[in-house]
């Protein structure tokens, strides 16, 4: 009798301990899997905001009203941002491949690149002062290309704090304004750090992950103070301060 609860016992041992190692290689495969999908989330924002970058670097050119062509075509945009990229991270943005990472990383090219044709008759118009081609009008209309190429595959989004959002479809969903409120917004959160794990976005599962942004001097002209004030596009200042968190880039990668 005892002899074959021993025995009993020994199998359940063995099963038990079986199903550990089955569960830990699966554990081991979802993890690898995960920290790709989080360099890709990395890579993608980075290229992201190397690309804004261009746009805000270039202004004072884009509003010039004596100038007519002002060169800044789909190619010319990509050539800067890939620069850009390459200063912020040290190596270069690699090339498109048939991977998922490389799919995305033409889709967000592609996504420059219409988004730059689109634009060329109000940036080229001559005589005309403030175009409204902003940085953040720019990142819109680019992540909303990119989302749909991607669609089931990848996501990205510029968001903000729910009060501070102006244009409606940069509104955060329950997740982002989640992480903006309770993570990014708290004293302790060491500014700059971006968050992630895994969660769903419409309805699917994936890998999200948000970077936040804060206000620099320069956009305060916009989002600052006096709070309700017109500003420059003719949109409500939303009396933000220096430093604060004013926005933040949102993506997401599905299984
Ligand atoms: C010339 C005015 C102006 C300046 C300067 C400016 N912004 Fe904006 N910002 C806007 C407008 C207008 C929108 C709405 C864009 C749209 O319709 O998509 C916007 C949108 C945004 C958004 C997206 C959320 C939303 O409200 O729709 C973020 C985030 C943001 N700005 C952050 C910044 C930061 C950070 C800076 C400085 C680096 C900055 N802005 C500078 C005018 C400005």
């Amino acid at each position: 009798m005892l002899i074959m609860q021993f025995k009993q016992f020994k199998q359940h041992y063995v099963i038990i301990a079986g199903l550990i190692f089955i569960s830990s290689i699966f554990t081991d495969i979802a993890f690898s899997d995960d920290s790709e999908k989080q360099a890709l989330t990395i890579d993608l924002s980075t290229f992201f905001r190397a690309a804004r970058k261009v746009i805000s670097d270039n202004q004072s050119l884009i509003n010039d009203a004596t100038k007519g062509d002002k060169g800044l075509s789909g190619e010319v945009v990509i050539y800067q941002a890939k620069q850009n990229y390459q200063s912020a991270t040290k190596s270069e943005f690699a090339e498109p491949d048939d991977t998922q990472g490389g799919r995305c990383r033409k889709a967000i090219l592609e996504a420059v690149d219409e988004v730059m044709i689109q634009a060329q008759p109000l940036i080229n118009e001559q005589g005309k002062g403030f175009k409204g081609f902003l940085p953040a009008v720019f990142a819109a209309k680019v992540a909303e290309i990119f989302s749909k190429k991607m669609t089931n595959t990848a996501f990205i989004k510029l968001t903000a704090p729910k009060n501070y959002v102006r244009n409606r479809k940069n509104r955060p969903d329950t997740w982002e304004h989640n992480v903006l409120e309770s993570k990014f917004k708290k004293a302790n959160w060491s500014k700059g750090q971006s968050f992630s794990e895994r969660g769903t976005h419409k309805g699917r599962p994936g890998f999200r992950f948000i970077l936040p942004e804060y206000y620099g001097q320069s956009c305060l002209a916009c989002h600052g103070q006096p709070k309700g004030e017109r500003d420059i596009t003719g949109g409500k200042k939303e009396g933000g301060v220096l430093g604060e968190l004013g926005g933040g880039i949102s993506v997401v990668i599905y299984d």
